[in-house]
């Protein structure tokens, strides 16, 4: 599967929402997840994404991701198109450690 990772978090371009083609992203208050059930592994939305988010699994240590993005699809609702970003968008991208202060 791909995974959505530390730097979508308040950053939430949506850049990557509209190519999918099985419509496998749910959106959360702060960040995208990708339902990894219904990922095809198309990898089309990986260089989408403006602050490179987006990784497979496999090529990183990525479980705890997978995890929480199995986790959260199970909570929040697909998202289909494009909506608007924060407003503080490009304040948020490139922070370290954004996961600790969103969800910690
Ligand atoms: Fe959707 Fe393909 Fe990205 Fe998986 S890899 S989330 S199927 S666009
Ligand atoms: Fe997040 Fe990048 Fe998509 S910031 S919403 S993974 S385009």
């Amino acid at each position: 599967t791909y995974v959505v990772t530390d730097n979508c978090i308040r950053c939430k371009y949506m850049d990557c929402v509209d190519v999918c083609p099985v419509d496998c992203f749910h959106e959360l208050e702060a960040m995208l997840v990708i339902d990894p059930e219904a990922c095809i592994d198309c990898g089309v939305c990986e260089p989408e994404c403006p602050v490179e988010a987006i990784r497979r699994d496999g090529e990183d240590d990525l479980e705890r991701w997978v995890g929480f993005a199995r986790e959260q699809a199970s909570l929040a609702p697909v998202i289909t198109r494009k909506g608007e970003p924060p407003a503080d968008a490009d304040e948020w991208a490139g922070r370290p450690g954004k996961f600790e202060v969103v969800f910690g």
